[in-house]
């Protein structure tokens, strides 16, 4: 498994844990996935609403949260920690600076093409910056856009790509009909991504890796993908069932709990469709019964406040607290394969396992031809010999 290299920065387990939102990635679990040797990913989106004040001073709880976290997290461990941000949100720029003020090794910026930064960004000039970007894309031709319009207008290009195909949790960047039936293979997104950036690889002298997320849950998930070149992966759902992830206990369970069939897409007020797992709650405002609140604040850009039937944003930090009543969980289209709640590092050593056991499969199935039968093969007793044929 090759680390993964964003310019001078080197992660030794190439693994982006998503930054999931309200409150289930924050320090606990970006410090832990950080401590294994991945990217730990604090999700900024709604912070503050772990703040007591925040339905009076959103803006400042946001940001005061944010940097706690990313403090918290500091202190937890050494390793590389990341922020993720959605441009759909209202204070998008000033949770990008406060980010870059507290020297977070990496951006991640979903929800939207980001095609603008912050002040701060220009009077440091960019190239000065210590973070790194990373864009996270559902298409190779929305990585052209961003990309032309960075080299444009910024003379730079962000350091990374996501791309995240259709089978992933939360906000999705697909339309909604492309996520009924046969859906386009993240493969097919990847290769076509890593051909894209190629120019602009050669323009700037630079090296752009491609991670790929959304349905990633296993190590041979991360194996197959990694062998149609991503350079990484960024899994979300398989991070949630860990003692470490920051939502309750109530939370994760449903993700045990849920079959198949319970996962859902949902139409989103954000306007982009979204994947949870199914609710009381989610039935009750799917069948046209609103859910009344008062929006203290527009946090998202899109939303239409006055007519949409629920409160994301609330309904999302409801379930993170434990009341699934009043919200739904996001989770990816795997979630209904998890069975336990164990620790993040437990989680890494079954991730190496499963990759090692896939290449080591996909080696001997070249070298043996017709012989391979794979029920034949007793992976611990040939490691050995196949380490010796590789070398
Ligand atoms: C519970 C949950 C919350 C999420 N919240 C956010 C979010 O706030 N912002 C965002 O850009 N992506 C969010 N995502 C997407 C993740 O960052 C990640 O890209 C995705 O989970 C990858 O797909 P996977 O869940 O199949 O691994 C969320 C995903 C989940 C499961």
């Amino acid at each position: 498994m090759n680390a993964l290299n964003i310019g001078n920065l080197r992660v030794n387990l190439p693994v982006i844990q998503g930054g999931m939102g309200v409150a289930i990635s924050l320090s606990g679990l970006a410090s832990a996935v950080a401590n294994a040797g991945g990217i730990g990913v604090i999700s900024a989106v709604a912070i503050g609403m772990t703040e007591p004040d925040y339905m009076k001073n959103y803006r400042e709880a946001n940001k005061r949260a944010l940097r706690k976290e990313i403090r918290k997290a500091r202190s937890m461990t050494n390793g590389v920690l990341g922020v993720n941000l959605m441009i759909a949100v209202t204070d998008y720029e000033e949770l990008f600076t406060v980010a870059l003020e507290e020297k977070i090794d990496v951006i991640i910026l979903g929800a939207g093409l980001p095609l603008k930064l912050p002040k701060y960004v220009a009077d440091k000039g960019i190239e000065n910056i210590h973070t790194k970007f990373i864009t996270k894309v559902s298409s190779a031709k929305a990585a052209k856009v961003i990309f032309s319009y960075w080299a444009k207008n910024f003379n730079f290009i962000p350091d990374a790509v996501v791309v995240e195909g259709p089978m992933a949790g939360g906000h999705l960047g697909f339309k909604r009909d492309d996520l009924d039936g046969e859906l386009v293979p993240l493969g097919d997104i990847v290769e076509e991504t890593v051909a894209e950036l190629k120019h602009f690889e050669k323009e700037f002298d630079k090296e752009v890796p491609v991670i790929a997320g959304g349905g990633i849950y296993s190590g041979t998930d991360m194996y197959e993908i990694m062998q149609r070149g991503a350079k990484g992966v960024k899994m979300g759902t398989r991070f949630v069932t860990t003692n470490e992830c920051d939502a309750s206990e109530k939370f994760k369970q449903t993700y045990i709990d849920c079959k198949e069939e319970d996962i859902k897409i949902i139409k989103s007020p954000v306007g982009l469709p979204g994947r949870a797992i199914r609710s009381n709650f989610m039935d009750k405002v799917n069948s046209g019964n609103p859910e009344p609140f008062k929006c203290y604040w527009k946090c998202l850009k899109s939303c239409d406040s006055k007519n949409v039937p629920y409160c994301i944003a609330q309904a999302l930090h409801n379930a993170s607290k434990g009341d699934m009543d009043k919200g739904f969980a996001f989770a990816g289209s795997k979630a209904y394969l998890a069975t336990k709640i164990q620790p993040v590092s437990q989680v890494v050593m079954e991730l190496k396992v499963e990759f090692y056991r896939k290449k080591y499969l996909e080696y001997l199935k070249n070298f043996l031809g017709q012989r391979f039968i794979p029920e034949r093969i007793n992976i611990p007793n040939v490691i050995p010999y196949i380490n010796i044929r590789m070398a």
